[in-house]
């Protein structure tokens, strides 16, 4: 068997359309152009692509965009300042701070501060917890974006055995709560877990949040399953020339697809759906922000 590929590219696609229509709909039905202020703090590469992507998308969706690249010696107290200002802007409907930061900057200061009805990317409490015990509002962009390409695979997932490798507040954590709403059997692994192997070969879906390349051999997979993976790891690609770098995901895509129904690639895969969930949260957002 040969899995299909998802192409979450084209799904984002096609989301981002339907995202620029209800914008659309927004600003001349209800005078209200939601806007999203993005916040980078120092110059990791991959961060400063994805903060420029999403950005550039939010401006192409008709949405107010605003960047805010700060230098890697920013201190704690200088992003809180931006916070509190954003927190308080009424042009501004999310807030989104680019993680990882940089060392002398905590984490979760900077995220409690995010005022919770801005908060595009559901990681104040507030928002883990409506997401927990099912109350509306947005959901962490990542689980949502494997959500919706795993909702367009099945008609229904109830009863299927799923499991979420890695347990990060950001993803994995947020995505077994998603299945366990779709009515899934949902194992969470991580790594201290005994036998992966065994644990990823009785799974329908599997997805894979680890962050680490090729973690998930193919011959783990179960025949027919279908399998989403979030991870984005850079290795090097001599193939490619002296020096060239590629990108993997968490799972080995050659060995699963050989044995898979279905799979994302990387890139291409969960990637676009992230940026484009982004995006739906901050009409969300938006649309809650001003009843
Ligand atoms: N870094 C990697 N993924 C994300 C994300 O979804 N949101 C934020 N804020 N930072 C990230």
């Amino acid at each position: 068997m040969t899995a299909r590929i998802i192409d979450g590219k084209a799904f984002a696609e096609d989301l981002r359309g339907r995202i620029a229509g209800h914008v659309n709909r927004l600003k001349t039905d209800h005078q209200l152009t939601p806007g999203l202020a993005v916040v980078i703090v120092g110059h990791d590469p991959a961060s400063q692509v994805y903060v420029t992507n999403k950005a550039r998308q939010t401006a192409e969706v008709g949405m107010h965009s605003e960047k805010y690249e700060l230098p890697e010696t920013t201190s704690e107290a200088e992003l809180l300042g931006l916070i509190t200002r954003l927190n308080a802007d009424p042009k501004i409907h999310g807030i989104l701070v680019q993680l990882p930061l940089p060392a002398q900057i905590d984490p979760t200061r900077v995220i409690l501060a995010i005022a919770p009805e801005k908060d595009v990317d559901c990681f104040t409490p507030g928002s883990v917890g409506r997401l927990a015990i099912g109350l509306p509002g947005p959901v962490s962009c990542t689980p949502l974006g494997c959500l919706m390409l795993l909702r367009n695979e099945f008609e229904s997932m109830a009863g299927l055995d799923a499991v979420v490798i890695g347990r990060s507040n950001l993803v994995g954590k947020p995505m077994a709560q998603l299945l366990l709403r779709e009515n899934c059997t949902v194992t969470m692994a991580h790594s201290r877990t005994r036998d992966l192997a065994e644990v990823v070969r009785r799974a329908d879906i599997v997805v894979a949040a680890v962050g680490r390349a090729k973690m998930i051999a193919g011959e783990w997979i179960k025949p027919g399953a279908t399998v989403i993976d979030v991870g984005i790891n850079r290795i090097d690609a001599p193939e490619k020339g002296p020096g060239k770098t590629r990108l993997v995901g968490d799972v080995d895509f050659e060995g699963a697809k050989a044995v898979a129904g279905a799979i994302t690639p990387v890139p291409g895969g969960v990637g676009p759906m992230t940026i484009a969930c982004l995006l739906a949260n901050t009409v969300t957002t938006a649309s809650l922000i001003n009843g």
